[in-house]
């Protein structure tokens, strides 16, 4: 049974993944529809349409059937009965998105969490520090907009604030955290306080709008501001928050010892590109701002990219081979410890010649391209024994 643990979690993790992509496209994808649809408005020529209040419509055509959405410039006459709400894709994929870091990293907390040569603490204390990321990042996120959202010209100081608080978070995750856990903890940061605007926020204000319009009363306008407001910051957080969630897949990115840099560099590069959808979306066709996402992405990879003399190139490897027998210690001492019939993670045992010959692809890829075992080099693995896996590797005769 205790043997049988892993696997399961490995489903659980397969079907969240799988159902948090699944959901979180059709949030992000609606967000994206709806952005590019009221850009695209033209004012009806339609005296019928005018007359009913509507301010710009759209002819699209799309899966065999001619589609025509009408933006109204305030509301219908009549709010109808059957009126759809966007919110259960936002809320899904914070949902599932929670329950794949628990299942994931909660759970492991002790591998997946903490990297002891970054900072030392027990599994508790990881998961409580992960958990309070989550809930401080929207508490003083959502404090910045509460107190200066609302002022003249607030947005300019909401937005320098916003920055200020994402850069120490980074910051700080990164010196706390293993660095694939904290890149996704800054994801899971951002992307909580995306659903929480759209939870505590747009879906109430709306809510409010459309109980004082029933009423018959003119609905306050600051509710609109505050959701237009929200919205616009979950368009600039969409792009970075992506980024953080498939980085776990480019250790290049987060084992670097300035990997808060980079975090912040590579989401600062993204917010440039989406800026120029948003300022296209409005006709103005900026190239700067995607000039200068590109030069910054550049710049990074230039900045991460190996040194000649730190990879396997020939000239700095020996011409000398390394055997199964060379290699059965180095993986005994830094991976059995948690690839083992008791304990194999991801499925994978190596306390046997075979096991260790049937995975060699993987080891390879894993401890010697990637670097990403041992997980957070809890066993302190070598330089030296990295190149001598990968002499094995490469020497081995075809299986
Ligand atoms: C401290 C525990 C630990 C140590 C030590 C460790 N691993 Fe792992 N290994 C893990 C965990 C946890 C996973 C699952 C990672 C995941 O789900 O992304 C894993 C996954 C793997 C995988 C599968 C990767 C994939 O995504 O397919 C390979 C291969 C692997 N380890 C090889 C090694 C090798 C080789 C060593 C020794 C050089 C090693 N591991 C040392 C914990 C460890």
């Amino acid at each position: 049974m205790e043997t049988l643990l892993p696997y399961v979690l490995d489903w659980a993790n397969l079907l969240l993944r799988w159902l948090h992509v699944i959901v979180g496209i059709a949030w992000i994808g609606a967000s994206f529809y709806f952005v590019w649809l009221d850009n695209s408005l033209h004012a009806p020529v339609d005296p019928v349409l005018q007359a009913k209040g509507v301010g710009g419509e759209l002819w699209a055509v799309h899966g065999g059937g001619f589609y025509n959405p009408q933006k109204y410039r305030t509301s219908p006459a009549q709010i109808p009965e059957n009126l759809h709400w966007f919110y259960w894709e936002a809320y899904s994929t914070w949902l599932t998105g929670f329950a794949l870091f628990t299942v994931l990293y909660l759970f492991n907390a002790n591998t997946f969490l903490i990297d002891r040569n970054v900072f030392d603490m027990a599994p508790a204390t990881a998961v409580m520090a992960a958990l309070a990321f989550l809930v401080a990042g929207w508490v003083v996120y959502d404090a910045i907009c509460r107190v200066w959202g609302e002022r003249a010209g607030g947005d300019r100081i909401v937005a320098l604030l916003v920055l200020v608080y994402v850069v120490g978070a980074t910051w700080l995750a990164c010196h706390l955290f293993s660095g694939r856990a904290a890149f996704l903890i800054i994801g899971a940061m951002l992307g909580t306080s995306m659903s929480a605007n759209v939870f505590f926020w747009i879906i109430p204000g709306q809510r409010k709008v459309i109980a004082s319009m029933r009423a018959g009363e003119t609905p306050d306008p600051v509710h609109g501001q505050r959701a237009k407001q929200r919205s616009v910051h979950n368009t600039y957080f969409t792009l970075p928050v992506l980024f953080a969630m498939l980085s776990n897949h480019y250790s290049m990115t987060y084992t670097h010892p300035y990997n808060w840099a980079v975090l912040l560099l590579i989401m600062l590069a993204s917010v440039l590109i989406r800026q120029f959808f948003i300022l296209k979306h409005k006709g103005v066709w900026n190239w700067n701002y995607p000039a200068a996402g590109v030069i910054v992405l550049l710049g990074v990879a230039v900045w991460l990219a190996p040194s000649p003399s730190a990879t396997l190139s020939p000239t700095s490897a020996p011409a000398a081979t390394s055997s199964l027998a060379d290699i059965q210690p180095i993986v005994a001492q830094r991976c059995v410890m948690c690839h083992n019939a008791q304990l194999a993670s991801k499925n994978i045992r190596l306390d046997s010649p075979q096991a260790i010959q049937a995975n060699a692809q993987l080891i390879y890829q894993q401890a010697v391209v990637l670097k990403v075992m041992p997980m957070n080099n809890a066993t302190g693995i070598t330089e030296a024994e990295r190149a001598t896996l990968g002499r094995w590797f490469k020497a081995r005769a075809p299986q």
